[in-house]
């Protein structure tokens, strides 16, 4: 990949920038901020960690999105964070108006971009965009299982002390408090989690996983997560750049899968160069199923404010 734009030099866009220099997705790695001159400090700090990190990307900032020009990804961080007691979707609607206004200048400056959402609500703001800009679903996707899907893995390595490299987890869902981690596609080298674990510290790591966003901001207090939803960002963009065909759940829009359409939710993906390349349709039991149709109902009463 040549260039990647990241929108909001907040703690997210700051930690993925610094990951995609770090890994060299791409040739350039653009920081924009309507904050005069965050993005600018903030994409020289990292340019500066060059040498040490030994990589050869630039790292620019702006606060004019014209500078996004040619971008093969944009990824979209910039928004109103929650606060502790919030949930993502009660920041929809300032939101939703950030992310219609951006939406239009990657129309004009980045035309033919794949789009990597991930400010919150992140399953009704894909879909905004994917609305707005009219474009194939491939190039529209969002940040939510493999941030939840990362965070169940390292619950279960804590409370196993097995290798986080032989933890499999999977998350479907929107990405909120309904979200549907998939204990029964959990396993531990190819070992089902249910071998280790009993039942409820199980449903203890599903409890602690659907929470793991706002466990973190009553911690932190003044902003949410950083760190890991940069580097479930930059696995996506490194399945993308180097078309890696991973299955991983990313927010998508539906088709028909899992008896929907016209419907952006978290459904395992595979990510490759052509970014959400296929939504892979999980036979789902019963009680899984109800799940996933209670987290698709919750999506559906945002999105009825999005045209
Ligand atoms: C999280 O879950 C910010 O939605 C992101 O931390």
């Amino acid at each position: 990949m040549k260039k990647i734009t990241i929108i909001g030099a907040g703690r997210v866009g700051e930690s993925a920038a610094q990951i995609l220099a770090n890994e060299e997705h791409a040739h350039e790695i653009v920081l924009l901020d309507i904050r005069e001159g965050v993005a600018r400090g903030t994409a020289l700090d990292i340019q500066e960690s060059a040498t040490l990190f030994g990589f050869d990307c630039r790292v620019t900032g702006d606060e004019d999105n014209s500078a996004m020009e040619g971008s093969d990804i944009v990824i979209v961080t910039a928004g109103l964070p929650r606060k502790p007691g919030m949930s993502r979707s009660d920041v929809l609607d300032a939101n939703l108006e950030v992310v219609r206004g951006l939406t239009a200048d990657i129309m004009r400056y980045a035309p033919d971009a794949k789009v990597i959402m991930v400010t919150n609500p992140v399953d009704v703001l894909t879909y905004a965009v994917w609305k707005q800009t009219g474009w194939d679903r491939s190039r529209v996707f969002g940040l939510s299982g493999v941030l939840d899907a990362a965070r169940m893995a390292s619950f279960i390595a804590l409370e196993t002390g097995f290798s986080i490299k032989d933890i499999t987890t999977m998350v479907l869902g929107g990405h909120g408090d309904s979200m549907v981690p998939m204990s029964r596609f959990t396993t531990i080298n190819g070992i089902p989690l249910d071998t280790f674990l009993p039942e409820e510290k199980i449903q203890q790591i599903v409890d602690r996983t659907r929470n793991g966003g706002a466990e973190i901001l009553a911690l932190k207090k003044t902003s949410s997560a950083n760190d890991s939803p940069a580097a479930a960002v930059a696995t996506m963009v490194d399945a993308v750049c180097n078309n890696r065909k991973r299955i991983l759940p990313c927010v998508a829009i539906l088709e028909g899968e899992y008896e929907h359409s016209d419907l952006a939710i978290g459904v395992p993906v595979i990510l490759g160069n052509r970014g959400m390349e296929q939504v892979i349709e999980l036979q789902l039991s019963e009680t899984e199923h109800r799940q996933f149709q209670e987290s698709a109902n919750q999506v559906k009463k945002d999105l009825a404010g999005v045209s």
